[in-house]
């Protein structure tokens, strides 16, 4: 593999593997849904309040379904939390290569949403201010919708690379990165389960007894717009499974599993029985089946669960050979570090028990209080005395026998003539071997 293989920081994961995966499975589905409705709900009160410029019921409802946006965008961020923190903790190495590798759009994230969410609640909150401006107020509505559209596609370019760090060496930034074999395809998957999703919403939300109240149209007939959404619906149906597709092909080999295959065959098979009850629905004039509702919810969530679990398989199987190699370098590099700290430690013990030199001993008895080894104190430094004896240690004993009066500033040195000659030679030679 000539993937490159980052050492990990070896700390113990804060629950049982299994449980996290479990849990990351399940908190990704939940944030997931809740993007897709908050990314839908901006996608379809723009078309609805386009729609309105010519059939003013539907501005109402571009009103009323901003009201969902905003909700849904408080549900999609909190649940985001738990997803984003497991996937730090699963797959730290992957995951922090790929963000910083597109670095730059990655921390754009932060002003991109905060943008977005401060142009949603003009949008919704400021709807009467812009009766008599409706372009300024759809161009709002299209710079909101774009940059929720824009927002994932960072996310996916991630979550992407982090799958191929086989990649890493070749990407330089974004652009590059989406430009990887599969992103596009799996942008456009996701956009349609975007669109799948929400007008699905919308069909429910449309038909609950209160509806009525709450929206009354003046031309337009419910049934209609029901029927509108479920048209959407249908269409993105369609797409979802021929991207759904595309993805498949494009992914590399590295991940792919019997288990990964059967997964996603079973997901598809679970979404095609929805396919046939939003058929029957949409051809309808006189009123909808709220049962084949139900029923298409059910099958989907089957859909949207197996289809969780296989972009978790993948995902393990994708990572498998890169894990183990990171397993396994920093288990070599922990020895390496337990090797050399014994080395250091058993190297100091030796030098502690070496036995001192007589000159050494000699030195500090007689000489230290006075001599530092680098610094002048009451005398010269030990190593002011080693440049000026080089080579000469007889002129150092002879000066410590009888030392003259050199320097103005200093006291005049005391004899150490009372010394043996071999315990000055013993110092001389430990001062000039310094
Ligand atoms: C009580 C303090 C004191 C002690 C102890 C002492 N010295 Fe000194 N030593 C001095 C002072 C002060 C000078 C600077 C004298 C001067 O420049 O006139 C000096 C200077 C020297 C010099 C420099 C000579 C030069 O040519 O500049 C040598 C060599 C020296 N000491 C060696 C020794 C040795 C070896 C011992 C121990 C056996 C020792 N000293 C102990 C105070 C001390």
């Amino acid at each position: 593999m000539a993937a490159p293989i980052p050492r990990d920081i070896p700390l113990p994961l804060p629950a049982p593997e299994g449980f996290l995966e479990i849990l990351l499975v399940v908190a990704f589905l939940v944030h997931i849904v809740f993007v897709h409705l908050m990314i839908g709900g901006s996608l379809f009160s723009l078309v609805c309040q386009i729609r309105g410029l010519k059939v003013p019921d539907y501005e109402k409802l571009a009103y009323r379904i901003m009201q969902l946006v905003t909700v849904n965008k408080s549900m999609a961020v909190v649940m985001g939390v738990a997803p984003l923190l497991i996937i730090n903790t699963l797959y730290a190495p992957q995951f922090y290569a790929s963000s910083a590798l597109i670095g730059d759009m990655w921390m754009a994230v932060i002003p991109l949403v905060t943008l977005a969410f401060l142009l949603a609640y003009v949008h919704k909150f400021w709807w009467r201010h812009f009766i008599n401006i409706p372009e300024l107020h759809i161009g709002i509505a299209a710079l909101e919708t774009a940059l929720f559209l824009f927002i994932p596609l960072i996310f996916m370019t991630n979550v992407n690379l982090m799958l191929f760090p086989e990649a890493w060496p070749q990407v330089k930034g974004f652009v590059s990165a989406l430009l990887l074999p599969n992103v596009i395809q799996r942008y456009l998957h996701f956009l349609s389960a975007t669109v799948l999703s929400s007008s699905l919403l919308l069909v429910w939300w449309t038909g609950r007894k209160s509806f009525a109240q709450e929206v009354q149209f003046s031309k337009v007939r419910l049934l209609d717009v029901r029927r509108f959404f479920y048209a959407f619906a249908f269409g993105a149906t369609l797409l979802q499974m021929l991207t759904g597709l595309l993805v498949f092909v494009s992914l590399p080999a590295q991940g792919m599993g019997w288990g990964f295959t059967l997964l996603l065959m079973l997901g598809g098979a679970s979404a095609l029985p929805a396919v046939y009850w939003m058929w029957q629905n949409l051809t309808r004039t006189d009123h909808l089946l709220d049962d084949n509702f139900k029923r298409i919810i059910a099958s989907f969530a089957c859909a949207l669960v197996l289809m969780g679990i296989a972009r978790h398989d993948y995902r393990e199987n994708a990572l498998a050979d890169h894990q183990s190699a990171i397993k396994e370098k920093t288990a070599n590099y922990q020895a390496a570090v337990k090797v050399a700290a014994e080395e250091a430690q058993l190297a100091a013990k030796a030098l502690e028990e070496q036995p001192r030199g007589a000159g050494e001993i000699a030195f500090e008895q007689n000489c230290a209080a006075c001599h530092h080894a680098t610094l002048p104190t009451v005398g010269p430094s030990m190593q002011e005395i080693k440049e000026l004896y080089a080579g000469d240690p007889s002129g150092l004993i002879a000066w410590t026998k009888a030392p003259g009066k050199k320097r103005p500033d200093s006291m005049a040195m005391p004899s150490f003539a009372h010394l043996s000659d071999a315990q000055l030679t013993a110092i001389s030679g430990y001062i000039l071997s310094h």
